[in-house]
């Protein structure tokens, strides 16, 4: 089978590592890609938005299957696009259409069919451009910490947490008035602010059948403690220790199943996977948002913890057999730790040499998964502001954390920049 996988990330990396031990692989191209995809499997300077020129390379390399990592092509409408073209009957795409991937591109979407097919969830209004002075009111109605997110996608830069009733107010002002964040926020959620833990469940499904991966927990903000500015996540564990069968049932009766019901019931086709942000309060699940995508750092955790075939499980999906395929999962532990650029998630430069790349551990312990990356003269130079996810694997969060550390350690590059508090609040130490 020949693949074309879509995106440039970790995850993009973690999926390519994982597609390229399958038998059923011929060849696997990824579009654009990085330093990583690179060693593994043929980059093509494509840009995924770009679908006639996606829909050009397909026909000319006789692709058979198409997966898309990230999200805006899935909510820009690429699945559409080739579902309705007459051209590739036989190809399998891995993702949702337009209408399932609103999931993620639309917190009003998402919030209203949680209303409606009573899945747990924080309690919410939305207001357009136009109402601010009633979402201003609005604020007088529920107790701080404010929670305002944008409608729309808004590259991690949507999701307002404030205890401060002039910043939220100023947060409505830019986004409904001043069209700060674009389309993305000519819409907005206001949220009652739930207190608890989180943790994410990743669920592949064909609309009707569907697999559970094992759980992430991801670090979003950019400093130790989780202080400073939100990221795109500066590191993971999977399985998460607090998960335990209990919560797992809750959220599986709860959240999970509902969702599936929901996405039948309203006739919401879907074909990938529903990544569901949780929080736990108390011992409930409560859903924080959807995403219509694997997450990323965390599929450089649970990738590396998938016994089974990866094509084999897209090709189940693609050929409706989902429910036959036999998802096994290593009774292991990983844990990452992501390498950045000195200044992210604000400005910060590129080009600099990656050194240490050499000293991988064995794959049972460890992998360097390869974001922010590019080769340049020979070299892997930095080319993003997520650079390198190190995975260590281990018997246990402590094990995976010392390998993961460890590797982040030994790699070199000039403001390298990383947390070191990774999984320290769920740890549980034997001692
Ligand atoms: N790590 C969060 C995300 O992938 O959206």
């Amino acid at each position: 089978m020949n693949v074309l996988l879509l995106g440039s990330g970790g995850r993009e990396h973690a999926m390519a590592w994982k597609l390229s031990q399958s038998s059923l692989l011929s060849k696997l191209y990824v579009a654009p890609g990085n330093a990583g995809t690179e060693q593994i499997a043929t980059n093509v300077s494509l840009n995924p938005m770009d679908f006639s020129a996606v829909d050009r390379y397909i026909r000319r390399n006789s692709i058979n299957m198409l997966i898309v990592g990230p999200e805006a092509p899935l909510v820009a409408g690429i699945v559409d696009y080739f579902e309705e073209s007459s051209k590739h009957k036989d190809l399998v795409v891995i993702g949702p259409p337009k209408a399932g991937a609103l999931l993620e591109g639309s917190k009003d979407f998402a919030k209203a069919f949680m209303a409606r097919h009573n899945i747990p969830t924080a309690d919410y209004q939305t207001f357009k451009s136009g109402e601010l002075k009633q979402a201003k009111a609005h604020l007088d109605k529920i107790n701080p910490p404010y929670v305002i997110k944008a409608d729309g996608l808004a590259a991690g830069k949507g999701v307002i947490i404030t205890e401060n009733r002039q910043k939220a107010e100023s947060t409505l002002e830019d986004m409904l008035e001043n069209s700060s964040l674009g389309e993305a926020g000519t819409k907005v959620v206001i949220e009652q602010f739930m207190d608890g833990i989180e943790v994410s469940s990743f669920v592949v499904t064909d609309g009707t059948a569907y697999k559970i991966l094992p759980s992430a927990k991801d670090y979003k903000r950019a400093y130790d403690g989780d202080k400073g500015p939100n990221t795109g996540g500066m590191g993971a564990i999977s399985p998460v220790p607090f998960v335990d069968a209990e919560f797992h049932e809750k959220t599986l009766n709860q959240i999970i199943i509902p969702t599936i019901k929901g996405l039948r019931k309203d006739n919401i086709p879907f074909n990938g996977f529903v990544f569901i942000g949780l929080i736990k309060v108390g011992s409930d699940p409560y859903v924080i948002e959807y995403n219509c995508r694997l997450g990323d750092p965390e599929s450089e955790v649970i990738l590396p913890l998938l016994k089974s075939d990866l094509l084999h499980l897209f090709d189940s999906l693609g050929s409706g057999l989902l429910s036959e395929y036999d998802l096994q999962i290593e009774d292991k532990t990983a844990a990452t730790v992501m390498l950045t650029s000195g200044g992210y998630p604000g400005d910060y430069s590129k080009g600099k040499q990656i050194n240490g790349l050499e000293n991988t551990p064995k794959e049972t312990e460890g992998i360097v998964f390869h974001a922010g990356t590019k080769t340049s003269r020979g070299k892997v130079v930095t080319a993003g502001g997520r650079v390198l996810a190190c995975t260590g694997i281990g018997n246990g969060l402590e094990q995976a954390l010392e390998r993961s550390y460890k590797l982040a350690e030994s790699i070199s590059f000039s403001d390298k920049q990383y947390r070191k508090d990774i999984g320290q609040d769920v740890l549980v130490k034997v001692v």
